[in-house]
């Protein structure tokens, strides 16, 4: 089938099975920051943003995205999150963090100033094997106003 859908802001088709997941018809596109790790929504290395609410792309059909606005860092390009995790230097070997800064990107724009435990919260779903976690965590309060 084809998904026609909104892709890092512009119209573009996903082929897809009917029962494919939106995570290998991403990376099928060559959305490669689209990352499988754990494949049951655990982990958070799929994470992309569907019209700006995270959602894991291992659970979540491509087809559900018909009509819809799907982000990935991909489509962020200077975004100030994404800058700010690279100040911090908030990754070690880099695997979860395009999870990392779409949860910190919604995180933000709902709350701008969140506290730590509002920021362990919204991230709890993103799991960093390197425990780099301090420093995801400065990168975030680096964006708060
Ligand atoms: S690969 Fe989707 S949550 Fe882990
Ligand atoms: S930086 Fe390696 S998994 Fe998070």
């Amino acid at each position: 089938m084809s998904v026609e859908l909104i892709l890092n802001g512009r119209a573009a088709v996903l082929d897809a099975r009917t029962d494919e997941m939106l995570l290998p018809a991403l990376r099928r596109a060559g959305l490669l920051s689209v990352r499988e790790t754990c494949a049951i929504g655990v982990c958070g290395a799929c994470t992309v943003l569907l019209d700006g609410e995270p959602v894991s792309g291992c659970l979540t059909l491509a087809a559900q995205a018909a009509g819809r606005e799907v982000t990935t860092v991909e489509g962020l390009d200077g975004d100030p999150v994404q800058r700010a995790f690279a100040e911090a230097h908030a990754f070690q070997c880099g695997w979860c963090t395009p999870g990392f800064v779409l949860a910190a990107k919604r995180l933000l724009e709902l709350n701008p100033s969140p506290g730590d435990e509002e920021i362990a919260e919204a991230l709890g779903g993103n799991l960093c094997r390197c425990g780099s976690y301090v420093k995801i965590a400065e990168a975030v309060r680096r964006c708060a106003s």
